[in-house]
C-alpha cells in the first residue's frame, strides 16, 4: 500500500510566531496515523525542524536548486535543506513553474539533487483551466510526469502531487470523478514505467483541500493523501484533514 501523507505547503507565509501552529498540531496529534509534513518558507526550516524534533511531523522545503552549491544568489540547495532539518522537498509546484519558468527538465534535475541528499521529492503536476477545457488534462499530466520524474524514482524517494492549477487557492475543487480519472491514469503511467515502485508511490491531490471536503477526496481511488496550502497554516484547520486521511 502507498504511504498516506498529509503535506502542508505554507508557501510564502510564516514568521517565527507561526511556529506555534506546528507545535499545536504536534501536540494534538502525538500519533497521527499517517505521515504528516509541513513545508514552511526556507527561513523557518531550521527552527521548525527543531520545534518538531521528536514529533511524528516531518519538515520539508518548497524548492531546491539543482546544484549543491555555487554562485546562485537567492537559491537554496538540497544540501542546505537537509542541513536545516528537512527530509522532504516540494518540486515543480505550479507557482514555481509559473513564477520562475521551471520546466519539466528543471524539476527532474532538482529531483536528482534532492535524492542525492536523501530528501523525498514531492513532484507536482497539474493542468491549467484552459488545458482542461481543451480536453488536455490527462495528456498534460502525462507529459509532466514523463519529463519531471527521473529514471531512478522509487516509492521511497518520490511522492507525486496532482494539483490542477485552477483549483489552487480558488476554493474550486474538481469532482471526485475528475480526481479519480487523473489519479487512475497517473497510477497506470507510473506502474507501466516503474513497475512495483510506481504501484506503491504515494499520489497526493492538492487544490483547495479543506476539512469539509477532505474525507470525500480521500475516498477517491488512488488518492493517498493531500498537498494542502491555505488550510495547513492553522493547526485547527490542518488537524481535521490529517485525521480524515488517517481514517480513510
Ligand atoms: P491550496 O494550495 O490548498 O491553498 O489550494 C495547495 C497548493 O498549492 O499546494
Amino acid at each position: 500500500m502507498p504511504t498516506k501523507l498529509a503535506a502542508g505547503n505554507w508557501k510564502m507565509n510564516g514568521i517565527a510566531a507561526n511556529l506555534a501552529e506546528a507545535e499545536a498540531l504536534a501536540t494534538a496529534l502525538p500519533a497521527p496515523g499517517c505521515e504528516v509534513l509541513i513545508c514552511p518558507p526556507a527561513t523557518l526550516i531550521d527552527r521548525l525542524s527543531t520545534v518538531l524534533a521528536g514529533s511524528p511531523i516531518a519538515t520539508g522545503g518548497q524548492d531546491c536548486h539543482a546544484a549543491a552549491k555555487g554562485a546562485h544568489t537567492g537559491d537554496t540547495s538540497a544540501v542546505m535543506l537537509k542541513d536545516a532539518g528537512a527530509t522532504y522537498v516540494i518540486l515543480g509546484h505550479s507557482e514555481r513553474r509559473t513564477d520562475h519558468d521551471e520546466t519539466d527538465a528543471d524539476v527532474a534535475a532538482k529531483s536528482e539533487a534532492a535524492w542525492a541528499e536523501d530528501l523525498i521529492a514531492v513532484i507536482c503536476v497539474g493542468e491549467t483551466e484552459a488545458e482542461r477545457d481543451a480536453g488536455d488534462a490527462l495528456s498534460v499530466v502525462a507529459t509532466q510526469l514523463a519529463g519531471s520524474i527521473p529514471e531512478a524514482a522509487t516509492a521511497a524517494n518520490t511522492v507525486i502531487a496532482y494539483e490542477p492549477v485552477w483549483a489552487i487557492g480558488t476554493g474550486r475543487v474538481p469532482t471526485t470523478e475528475q480526481i479519480a480519472e487523473v489519479h487512475n491514469d497517473m497510477r497506470r503511467i507510473l506502474s507501466d514505467r516503474f513497475g512495483a515502485e510506481g504501484a506503491e508511490m504515494s499520489l497526493l491531490y492538492g487544490g483547495s483541500v479543506k476539512a469539509g471536503n477532505a474525507a470525500e477526496i480521500f475516498g477517491v481511488t488512488n488518492v493517498d493523501g493531500a498537498l494542502v496550502g491555505g488550510a495547513s497554516l492553522k493547526a485547527a484547520d490542518f488537524q481535521p484533514i490529517v485525521e480524515a486521511l488517517a481514517a480513510s
